[in-house]
């Protein structure tokens, strides 16, 4: 596995895989995990050549984010996708993504403002930001995304349509089943934050997901499920829920009430002091004739 650091050994190394056929790539912020190994091998059975990036994106930490305390361990993380059979790390310092007078901003609005967005304020402009700018240095033909940043993927999804993009067209973006823990927990590098106690509690999210999701698809109204889904988190050990919503898959629109299109259940909930988020699908409901 080659390892680049700045823009014109990116790009020549880029070119040399090309000519082998379709190059993938999967972002990331590196703090490597099981889940990010799974997009790595997803994207390695569908592409000759694999990049990963690994870039902790300043633009996409709210002021008072854990941008410092962010693990960093790019030895370790190096390792693991060596292991993995990537062809090429990315690995840009913060002056090579944002050099002195960087001045532009992605934003995608509707998608962006509900859920995560109303909580963190511009966090989907760094990410749309940061991802135009890593489609546009690797400009791979296809990328994979974990479906655990189900509104991320959507932001994505959305940018590159609006935009035509052709390195990765919109359809050459793979969103991948979050992978999750023997008790449900969703696989993320805030779970290392969590104690040993709220680490057990914690499985009260996907607990109570499944729950609200059986009984939303079996035809119970969505705010009371909503309700004991809310009521089960506190219940549960968490101080807070930030959101539980149920919304269009694709738009990310609330929706009061099942319809044919798919719809996607989403919570993010604080646990001693530790934000988690997941998302599970809910079937729309079949027309009977
Ligand atoms: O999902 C992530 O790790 C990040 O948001 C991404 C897509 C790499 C952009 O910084």
């Amino acid at each position: 596995m080659q390892t680049v650091n700045h823009l014109p050994a990116l790009r020549e190394a880029v070119d040399t895989l090309r000519m082998r056929g379709a190059v993938a790539l999967v972002p990331t912020m590196g703090a490597l995990h099981e889940g990010h190994l799974t997009l790595v091998r997803e994207a390695r059975a569908r592409a000759a050549s694999l990049v990963v990036s690994i870039f902790v994106n300043p633009a996409q930490f709210g002021p008072n984010e854990d941008l410092d305390a962010y693990p960093r361990q790019l030895a370790e993380d190096s390792q693991l996708l060596k292991a993995e059979g990537v062809d090429l790390l990315w690995a840009p310092p913060v002056e090579e993504v944002y050099p002195q007078g960087f001045a532009t901003t992605v934003s995608v609005s509707g998608v962006s403002e509900g859920l995560c967005g109303a909580s963190r304020p511009g966090h989907f402009d760094g990410v749309a930001t940061v991802v135009l700018k890593l489609f546009n240095q690797v400009r791979p033909d296809l990328a994979v995304f974990g479906e655990k940043d189900w509104q991320q993927l959507a932001v994505i999804r959305r940018m590159a349509r609006d935009l035509d993009l052709t390195r990765p067209a919109a359809e050459a973006i793979h969103g991948i089943a979050t992978v999750r823990e023997a008790d449900g927990l969703a696989l993320s590098s805030r779970n290392r934050y969590l104690s040993a106690d709220d680490r057990a509690r914690a499985a009260a999210l996907p607990r109570a997901m499944r729950e609200a999701v059986a009984r939303i698809e079996g035809g119970d109204q969505v705010s009371a499920a909503l309700l004991a889904l809310h009521r089960a988190l506190i219940d549960g050990g968490f101080a807070s829920v930030d959101y539980a919503e149920l919304a269009d898959a694709e738009s990310l629109e609330p929706i009061e009430a099942l319809g044919a299109t798919p719809a996607r259940l989403l919570v993010a909930a604080r646990i001693g002091g530790t934000r988690l988020i997941d998302n599970m699908p809910v079937a729309g409901r079949q027309s009977v004739d």
